[in-house]
């Protein structure tokens, strides 16, 4: 038995020996899924600089922080943006629960409106005063083929005012838009609007768009043709490059408005001027979502008003509330793709560490004696000082070229007379160095950081 089992056992363990390096050289790579893509420090603080930047905005145009959760039920999105879109016919994340609650079908979110708008219907925000301004900022969710600026998980900015029928309201949101680009840093960015009508002028246009695509039908591409049956206003923003002459030459919404809708549209122009925002009036502008009514507007850089370079886009969705189960409540929004803004103020985001702002490095005679730097570092940051020790147990000169290399305004310096509450505080930058008393060590450091920035 013995023998047996010592046998087996070498067996064994030269199996291992021998299987070892093979498995290692079978292991798989793993890389973020297409369309999504890892925000590396750099390109995380850009983020966080737009949303800073965007929660400022919100709060001085009063608009008031809202999350809502990253998935849905299918419907909300369905009803909401509407079935014949793309967004949701060929771009919806579908999330199918594997146990329990079979009988709910959830979609990750493609965008914001129809959740917050559901989000107000469910817990009675039209009783609040009218209307309510809401600012949201996270991931949106589209499985589209990711090409430049177009990505399958993306960030926007969302802002929306509901209950206000505009069309004042209107022009203080594309206002709002344009400030947000130029406080980022983008300074050539123009508006692009049109108006859609409402139900009211709909059905008159939509004949007169349908007979127009009918007199063409031949030059009409497959889902096009299809499409002209079910919702023939989505071919107006048809990404097939076919169809640019044909849409160029169609008739315009602009033309076929109802009373009421001209005179908003006329109204939010004369706002505008008001405000010294200029805008381009582009008759096919009419947006990938079934939603809007009457006003659409998106943001282009100058020259770059191509189908996938829109910056950000919104309007008016007077009749989403009513779909999603409520009472008729007007709306307008927009959405600005924080991927995109990014890209173009970074030209694509340099690679590297981010420096964050480090005050000090804890650095020691000792390498071996972590704990020491460990505890100092951790006072430090008790007190409000961005610091860090070096854990790693490098003889000091590697330590201080560390903290140099980490951009750190000063090293702490342990060594012997710590045993007397002293240690030694370098300023990287100027090279000079002193004693100081342990006690004193934030307190000093927070005043020497202060006059690093001002002197
Ligand atoms: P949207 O035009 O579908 O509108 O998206 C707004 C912006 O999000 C686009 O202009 C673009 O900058 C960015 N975006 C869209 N898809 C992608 C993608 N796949 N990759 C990167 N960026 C993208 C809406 O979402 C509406 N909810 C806006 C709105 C709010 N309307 C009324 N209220």
């Amino acid at each position: 038995m013995r023998r047996l089992g010592s046998a087996g056992t070498r067996r064994t363990v030269a199996a291992c020996v021998e299987a070892g390096p093979l498995d290692f050289g079978a292991m798989p790579t793993y890389r973020a899924p297409r369309g999504t893509r890892d925000l590396l420090p750099v390109e995380r603080a850009a983020f966080a600089r737009l949303e800073a930047v965007a929660a400022d905005l919100a709060r001085r145009y009063g608009y008031a922080p809202i999350d809502t959760p990253l998935f849905e039920q299918s419907e909300v999105f369905e009803r909401g943006i509407g079935a014949v879109t793309d967004v949701v016919e060929k771009e919806l994340f579908r999330v199918l629960p594997s146990r329990g609650e079979e009988r709910e079908r959830w979609a990750l979110r493609p965008e914001a409106t129809a959740g917050i708008v559901r989000a107000y219907l469910q817990h009675g925000l039209q009783t609040w005063p009218q209307p309510v301004r809401l600012s949201l900022f996270g991931p949106m969710f589209r499985y589209d083929r990711p090409q430049a600026g177009r990505f399958r998980q993306f960030w926007q900015w969302d802002v929306e005012a509901i209950g206000d029928a505009g069309p004042a309201v209107d022009a203080e949101l594309i206002e709002l838009g344009l400030r947000f680009y130029a406080e980022a840093g983008l300074s050539d960015v123009q508006v692009l609007l049109n108006s859609i009508g409402d139900p009211a002028s709909r059905p008159a246009y939509l004949e007169a768009l349908t007979a127009y695509f009918r007199s063409h039908q031949r030059e009409l591409p497959e889902p096009e043709l299809a499409r002209l049956a079910t919702n023939p206003l989505r071919l107006l923003d048809s990404k097939d490059p076919a169809m640019a002459a044909l849409v160029a030459a169609a008739p315009r919404s602009m033309d076929h408005l109802c009373a009421a809708c001209r005179s908003h549209f006329e109204g939010l122009q004369a706002h505008l001027r008001a405000l010294g925002v200029p805008v381009r009036l582009e008759s096919t502008l009419v947006r990938g979502l079934d939603y809007y009514t009457r006003t659409a507007f998106e943001y282009y850089r100058v020259g770059e008003e191509g189908q996938q370079a829109a910056l950000g886009g919104g309007g008016r969705y007077d009749g989403l509330a009513e779909l999603l189960g409520g009472k008729p409540t007007p709306g307008i929004g927009f959405a600005l793709g924080l991927d995109r803004v990014a890209l173009a103020l970074e030209g694509g985001g340099p690679a590297g560490a981010a420096r964050g702002g480090l005050v000090a490095v804890v650095v020691g005679a000792d390498p071996r004696d972590t704990a020491t730097r460990l505890r100092l570092a951790t006072d430090l940051r008790a007190a409000g000082i961005p610091a860090r020790a070096d854990l790693g147990e490098h003889r000091l000169g590697r330590q201080l070229e560390g903290a140099a290399r980490d951009g750190a305004h000063f090293a702490v310096i342990v060594g012997d007379e710590l045993a007397d509450g002293q240690v030694q505080v370098r300023d990287l930058a100027a090279g000079s160095q002193h004693s100081t008393n342990v006690v004193d060590l934030a307190r000093e450091l927070t005043r020497s950081e202060g006059s690093h920035h001002h002197g």
